[in-house]
């Protein structure tokens, strides 16, 4: 079996869960759910990143003790895993004991490798951000991100990042696909071809962070040690077996913001280290909210639970993933969440699953009805084609063209409801009864191979579609989908799969 590993970031723990973390999680479970489905043995990490100084702050706010404040706010993160029904294999904190090991495992091998020195840093560092800013970067007195900064002048200890711009650069060169999308690799071209200064990798000013080996006045950069997760979960520095057959990891998926850690940082760390690098970062774009720019301030922060419960999580699942050209900027709109839910899930797939069902109910006794071996080449066109769409879909997958996957598949429902248009079934009924049940066949054909298809968007709503045939675990599987459907075989009535919403 064929091992993938894909992680999203993990989330800082000052605040609750919004659309953003839910909208990174999302597309990681797509492509996790997608790639066990197809056979892939997957490795699926999230889970959250609790130290340093905003945490610190959100904690201080609270008048709680850091330690106790991350075990809850980090609840609410697991929490939503649940909620959103992610198929994550494991959930990571960075206080736990195997990720501190991890984090001093690494150190201890830069330091070694004479990575890393010790001087005095001086200069701006945004807590929002947890990031060091230069000078020129600053634009009225504030991070190009729009964040507040503040003059930090500590001992630190530098981790020698000018050093690796030349075997970054070649990095990017030999795999023109390590950044995606295009536009953002281009970026962090830029910005390493701008030249690189080295980084401050330790702080001195505040306490909650993981202690530097051998010299505890210090405590890790919050980035050095939040990247380091992605290797603890594969057993770095407590398994050195399981950690050289899971890793690298195949994909980090994060947002536009964070692009520069974990494709600049991140690989210059690992090459440091001598550690093989992950194969691909791709970084998403965000949304905003009825065309504005999400912010506390404004009030207009998309609570993700709230709107699951609205809207019923598939939908949810299904418009985020569906909206955007992935790695682009997106506008969330409730009415363009209910267009959609309305013409492409009630209308477009629910009523097809439906019309087709209460057809067979009536007129085949309930059962898949006997095509008689008598297909035509509309037929063929109809329940043939899984192979290429297979195909097509595998290779959007690799690419990340995840809303694009989402509307090859809903070609293939649209070609479904012409041909029951064409073919019209309740006119056989009149005439040709045979004619009817093959038509008939087709369509549960079609149908139970969309229901295999959407699994990875829509896990609850394509169980109820696979119960109607009554389909194993296995059955459910992509390599199953030429196990075409046995005539004679009961079909289980299932309710509305997709209501429809009424707009107010
Ligand atoms: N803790 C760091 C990541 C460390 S990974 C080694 C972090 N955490 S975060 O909680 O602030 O952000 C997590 C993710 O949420 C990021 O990928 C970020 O891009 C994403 N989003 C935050 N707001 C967003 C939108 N409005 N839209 C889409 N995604 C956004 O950064």
């Amino acid at each position: 079996m064929k091992n993938f590993y894909i992680t999203t970031p993990i989330y800082y723990v000052n605040d609750s869960p919004h659309i953003g973390h839910a909208y990174t999680s999302l597309c990681c479970d797509y492509i996790a759910r997608f790639k066990t489905l197809d056979g892939f043995n997957v490795r699926f990490l999230t889970g959250t990143d609790e130290h340093g100084q905003k945490v610190e702050n959100a904690a201080k706010f609270k008048k709680i003790l850091p330690n106790e404040f991350v075990d809850k706010v980090s609840e609410n993160f697991l929490k939503l895993t649940k909620i959103l029904n992610l198929s994550n294999t494991d959930f990571i904190r960075t206080t736990q004991l195997r990720h501190i090991k991890s984090c001093e495992n690494l150190w201890n091998k830069l330091f070694d490798n004479g990575h890393i020195y010790l001087d005095k840093y001086s200069g701006w560092y945004s807590i929002r951000d947890e990031a060091y800013y230069q000078q020129n970067e600053l634009i009225n007195g504030k991070a190009p991100t729009g964040a507040e900064v503040e003059w930090v002048e500590e001992p630190s200890y530098f981790f020698n990042l000018s050093k690796w711009q030349d075997k970054l650069l070649k990095l990017y060169e030999d795999n023109n696909s390590f950044i995606l999308p295009r536009s953002r690799r281009n970026e962090v071209l830029s910005f390493v071809k701008g030249g690189l200064k080295d980084l401050s990798i330790s702080r001195t000013s505040f306490s909650w962070g993981i202690k530097v080996p051998n010299d505890t006045k210090h405590i890790m950069y919050v980035w050095l040690d939040a990247l380091t997760n992605y290797i603890t979960y594969s057993g770095f520095g407590s398994n050195e077996k399981n950690f050289k057959d899971n890793w690298p990891a195949d994909l980090h998926i994060v947002g536009k913001d964070i692009l520069r850690f974990h494709a600049v940082y991140w690989p210059a760390f690992l090459m440091a280290a001598d550690l093989p690098l992950p194969k691909r970062v791709f970084a998403h774009g965000w949304w905003t909210n009825e065309g504005e720019k999400i912010s506390k301030s404004l009030g207009n922060v998309i609570d993700p639970i709230q709107l699951v419960n609205q809207y019923g999580l598939d939908q949810v699942r299904y418009f985020l993933l569906r909206e955007v050209t992935f790695g682009n900027d997106g506008d969330f709109s409730k009415s363009q969440l209910i267009q959609r839910i309305n013409s492409e899930l009630a209308n477009n797939l629910g009523n097809l699953v439906q019309r087709v069902i209460s057809f067979c109910l009536k007129n085949t006794m309930g059962k898949v009805p006997d095509h008689n071996n008598k297909f035509k080449n509309v037929d063929f066109e109809i329940i043939n084609s899984y192979e290429s769409e297979l195909l097509s879909l595998r290779k959007l997958i690799d690419n990340q063209k995840l809303d694009e996957s989402l509307k090859e598949i809903w070609l293939k429902i649209s070609r479904s409801n012409k041909y029951i248009d064409d073919q019209a079934p309740w006119n056989l009924k009149k005439n040709d009864t045979e004619r009817m049940n093959t038509v008939l066949y087709c369509l549960l054909e079609s149908i139970r191979q969309i229901g295999i298809l959407i699994q990875p968007v829509m896990p609850e709503s394509s169980s109820k579609i696979l119960d109607i045939f009554g389909l194993s675990v296995d059955e459910r599987k992509f390599e199953r989908l030429e196990t075409q459907l046995k005539v004679g075989k009961d079909l289980i009535k299932q309710k509305v799969i997709f209501p429809r919403i009424e707009s107010r």
